[in-house]
């Protein structure tokens, strides 16, 4: 997209020189995308450190016609955080302060681009805890994370990003500053824009600051890894797991081909060795220690074939480390066609041996990695070894199976640029005209990430 040398002006005038990066070299490392799948262009990087800049520059875009992208830590999977169509980015990197830390309420303020993990230490500091935690939480930053509704590992407790958050600071696409920065518990004061924000994936609005709600630290944490011989018992065992262990907060999925991944990767000897075919991570957390409670379920399910436990941070760790480095050890095989689906509980099993085959079907030559968040549902389908020629018939072969499971296409990674094609026949017609509605009346110039979400017309 071309710019005018006035429209860089104004916003050299909005956020100071030094922060409008134009050269060629600087800007690229904004253009692509985590996986290395998305690859874009762009006539440059604004980086404000305030909602009076963010205000100025949707002005300055308004008035010039361009569209922007807004990008916090870049490591969102869907392809919804680089500039396709060579728009601006808008990067939240310099609005990263934490404040109004309130140890008595359980609230915290923070910048869109502050990262997860220091929101997690902030929220430490103060005696909380955030319900909120994913394997990126390094870079991963609150306006991603509300822009995506971000799930995560802990969802089954804690729900995903949507629950956390109590008001937010934002600029709309029509320029409008909303904010609600209270931490107001009960508010029913009419639309909850807040929460129509969370999962827009940019389309809407810049989110500046979000007030956040902390949860009881824990006090005793058991984490246990179960070995099964089919994702059928594992299934049932996350069943009874979640009906009968007080302070469940993860039910964690992977398979041993990705067990044996991992290992590879990082060099790192499997806790259940041999590598069940199937393995559940399992926390629960106290008060009151869960440590027997969590013990005496594991020893009624059916079918466990090898069980590790930990009670200390450091062999948590231990144990936690075949699921949280199964995104980074599939990266290092290939770009990856990610999928990120939900289904109901007692299609589960089936749909992830159906879609190994149906992947396999249209190429022989790549291979298809499944692991997740099993209280949820949720199943990441990886596939590497792909050609360009085969993408788009992987994708029907995966997303057919979805829909004839009664799924959906995005439990948690969203949209994006990667999914647009299917919301229609994911969501039905209805559905999201009301959406592109929504847009219309927040973003009624389409300046806001317009390659997103919204299917084309
Ligand atoms: P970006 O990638 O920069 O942007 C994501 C989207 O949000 C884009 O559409 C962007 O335009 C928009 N956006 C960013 N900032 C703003 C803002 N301030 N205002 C408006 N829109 C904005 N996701 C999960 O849900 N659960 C997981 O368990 C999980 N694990 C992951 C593990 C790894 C190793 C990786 C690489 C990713 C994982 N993700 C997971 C995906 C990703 O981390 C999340 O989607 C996260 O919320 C993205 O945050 P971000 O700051 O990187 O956003
Ligand atoms: C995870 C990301 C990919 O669950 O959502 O690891
Ligand atoms: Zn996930």
């Amino acid at each position: 997209m071309d710019v005018s040398v006035r429209f860089l002006d104004d916003l050299r005038d909005a956020v100071g020189p030094q922060h409008v990066l134009t050269d060629a070299d600087v800007v690229a490392g904004y253009t692509s995308d985590w996986t290395g799948r998305f690859v874009g262009s762009t006539p440059g990087v604004v980086r404000p450190s305030n909602v009076v800049e963010v205000a100025a520059i949707i002005e300055a875009c308004r008035r010039a016609d361009v569209a922007l992208v807004p990008q916090g830590g870049n490591t969102g999977l869907v392809g919804g955080s680089v500039p396709l169509a060579g728009e601006l980015v808008l990067s939240t990197e310099r609005m990263t302060a934490i404040t109004d830390v309130d140890a008595d309420s359980g609230q915290l303020t923070a910048g869109a681009g502050a990262t997860l993990a220091a929101v997690q230490t902030a929220a430490t500091e103060a005696g909380w805890r955030y319900g909120v935690d994913l394997a990126a939480r390094d870079s991963a930053t609150v306006g991603g994370m509300i822009a995506t509704n971000a799930g995560g590992l802990r969802v089954i407790r804690h729900g995903s990003t949507r629950r956390q958050v109590l008001g937010v600071e934002a600029v709309t696409g029509s320029g409008r500053v909303i904010r609600r920065l209270d931490g107001l518990v009960k508010d029913n004061t009419g639309y909850d824009l807040a929460g129509l924000l969370c999962g827009s994936e940019g389309t809407l609005g810049i989110v500046c600051r979000a007030r956040l709600a902390l949860v009881a630290p824990p006090i005793g944490v058991v984490t246990a890894l179960l070995g099964f011989a089919d994702i059928e018992s594992a299934v049932r065992a996350g069943g009874l797991l979640r009906r009968s262990v007080a302070g469940l907060e993860a039910v964690e999925m992977v398979l041993a081909p990705g067990a044996f991944l991992v290992s590879e990767v990082t060099g790192s000897s499997p806790v259940l060795d041999p590598i069940p075919p199937v393995q559940l991570l399992v926390e629960a957390v106290g008060p009151p220690d869960p440590t027997d409670s969590l013990s005496a379920v594991i020893d009624e399910v059916d079918g466990v074939l090898a069980v590790a436990v930990a009670t200390d941070a450091r062999r948590s760790q231990a144990l936690w480390h075949v699921r949280d480095a199964h995104t980074e050890a599939i990266a290092r095989v290939g770009i990856p066609l990610k999928f990120d689906v939900t289904l109901p509980s007692r299609r589960l099993a089936g749909f992830c041996r159906e879609v190994v085959d149906a992947v396999a079907e249209v190429t022989s030559r790549s291979q298809t990695w499944l692991f997740g968040h099993l209280a949820d549902g949720n199943v990441h389908v990886n596939v590497t070894g792909w050609t360009t020629a085969e993408a788009e018939r992987i994708e029907r072969a995966v997303l057919a199976r979805v829909a004839e499971a009664g799924g959906s296409i995005s439990a948690e990674h969203g949209i994006g640029t990667a999914k647009r094609a299917w919301l229609t026949t994911n969501r039905g017609t209805p559905d999201v005209e009301v959406m592109a509605a929504i847009k219309r009346a927040l973003d009624p110039d389409g300046i806001c990430n317009p390659g997103v979400l919204l299917p084309l017309d």
